[in-house]
């Protein structure tokens, strides 16, 4: 079974879009949306793992600019027909490997976490200090384990030495994926939030998780 995270993407990027239809999670959606415009005014924001830009779309309405980043050209070209405003740029990068010219305000980091090994976090999250001001927002989101929905516990089908874990998934064309999905506590990311950021706080809200803080002074 195919393990790599950017060619799942890649191939799931036309159908993607359909994790936003569901009609439970639109209040959430809502919700964080609101939640982001607000933490987010004004400020230049670098978003990692953009995918079809869903988020930059929300962010983009009240930052001053967004830098959107994902690995895969294709699903920055599916975010680039949202036709967002000039204070919009995409980049094809790497989150492990961006290279900037200027350090940002603010970060932006959705349904990302949850595919970062559990061993691999404080490196990307240092690495990701480096292109930020002291005092920069910093916010992940991510999905909550719910039972009898898309995310329910029962769908993990692997948990590594580390503590990873794992699901299957299937594309519409039939090709499955053995995809990192981890589901981390309140307390888990508190800790690894400590690392770089202060002010911090973690929001459970029915389907999802956001995490926010500001970047701690070197
Ligand atoms: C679950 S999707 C989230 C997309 C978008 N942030 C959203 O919330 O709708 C995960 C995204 O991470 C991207 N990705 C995976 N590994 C990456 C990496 N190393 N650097 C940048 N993007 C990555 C994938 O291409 C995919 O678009």
């Amino acid at each position: 079974m195919n393990q790599n995270l950017t060619t799942y993407y890649k191939e799931r990027a036309k159908e993607y879009d359909q994790v936003y239809q569901i009609p439970e999670e639109q209040n959430d959606l809502l919700q964080s949306a609101q939640l982001f415009q607000t933490i987010f005014a004004g400020n230049s924001v670098l978003e990692i793992a953009c995918g079809t830009g869903y988020w930059t779309e929300q962010i983009s309405k009240t930052a001053n600019s967004v830098l959107a980043t994902d690995i895969n050209e294709a699903v920055i070209d599916i975010a680039k027909t949202r036709n967002l405003p000039g204070n919009v740029n995409f980049k094809v990068a790497d989150m492990n490997s961006l290279s900037a010219d200027q350090p940002f305000e603010g970060l932006f980091g959705g349904f990302i976490w949850s595919h970062i090994l559990l061993e691999e976090l404080d490196e990307l999250l240092d690495k990701l200090r480096n292109h930020l001001l002291p005092g920069a927002d910093i916010v992940f989101i991510d999905s909550r384990p719910v039972k009898g929905k898309s995310h329910d516990p029962k769908m993990i089908t692997r948990v590594d030495e580390q503590g990873n874990t794992f699901q299957t998934r299937q594309l519409e064309n039939g090709t499955t994926f053995e995809v990192l999905k981890n589901f981390p506590s309140t307390s888990f990311l508190e800790e690894k939030m400590a690392r770089v950021a202060t002010d911090i706080r973690v929001m459970e809200l029915e389907y999802y998780w956001i995490a926010s803080g500001k970047i701690k002074d070197r």
